[in-house]
């Protein structure tokens, strides 16, 4: 099912979610909805909060584009990306690693706005699957990138917060317009 994609201005969008500790049909169901309202909107992640649910659940798909990373291991092995995607997880843990890059973002509760992020361009992420199972990922690239931005949504941060002063001055009134500040 399509779920609704919650806006900016929502405060849904700005709490820190609860970790998922029992993998139930309903958490079935979420991720299902989840990977297909992904898809429908052409997104590359979605986090819970932007379904409008409080839990650290995550999907993500760059398969698009599989060149998109230099790396991509998972447990220590290099892996297909087309394998591995697309990626549902709950609980995840990020370490950055890497000089900080800066690449355009865009993000599905933010309409029509997209700005240069700087993040650290490696990630080694410890994503546990919903059959309990625990991934090692370590990637860089877009991966990288999409995990940092919805890992950050599990945190109730946009990549708005994450811009520079300067652009946020150029997009400020777009915000304003779209709902809050
Ligand atoms: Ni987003």
């Amino acid at each position: 099912m399509i779920l609704k994609i919650t806006q900016y201005g929502n405060p849904v969008l700005r709490v820190k979610c609860r970790a998922i500790e029992d993998v139930n049909e309903d958490v079935m169901q979420l991720a299902d909805d989840m990977i297909e309202t992904m898809v429908d909107a052409n997104g590359v992640g979605l986090a819970a909060p932007q379904v409008g649910k409080e839990v650290r659940m995550a999907v993500v798909d760059v398969s698009h584009d599989p060149d998109c990373v230099s790396f991509l291991r998972v447990n220590g092995e290099d892996v297909d990306m087309k394998d591995i995607m697309p990626l549902v997880f709950i609980n995840p843990q990020l370490e950055l690693e890497g000089a900080r890059e800066s690449e355009s973002e865009g993000c599905l509760s933010i309409h029509d706005i997209q700005a240069n992020v700087r993040r650290p361009s490696m990630v080694k992420a410890t994503l546990t699957q919903l059959d309990g199972s625990v991934m090692e990922l370590e990637s860089d690239g877009l991966l990288a990138r999409a995990l940092q931005h919805e890992v950050d949504h599990l945190n109730g941060i946009l990549f708005v917060d994450r811009i520079s002063p300067a652009a946020k001055v150029s997009i400020k009134r777009k915000l304003r317009r779209l709902g809050v500040k």
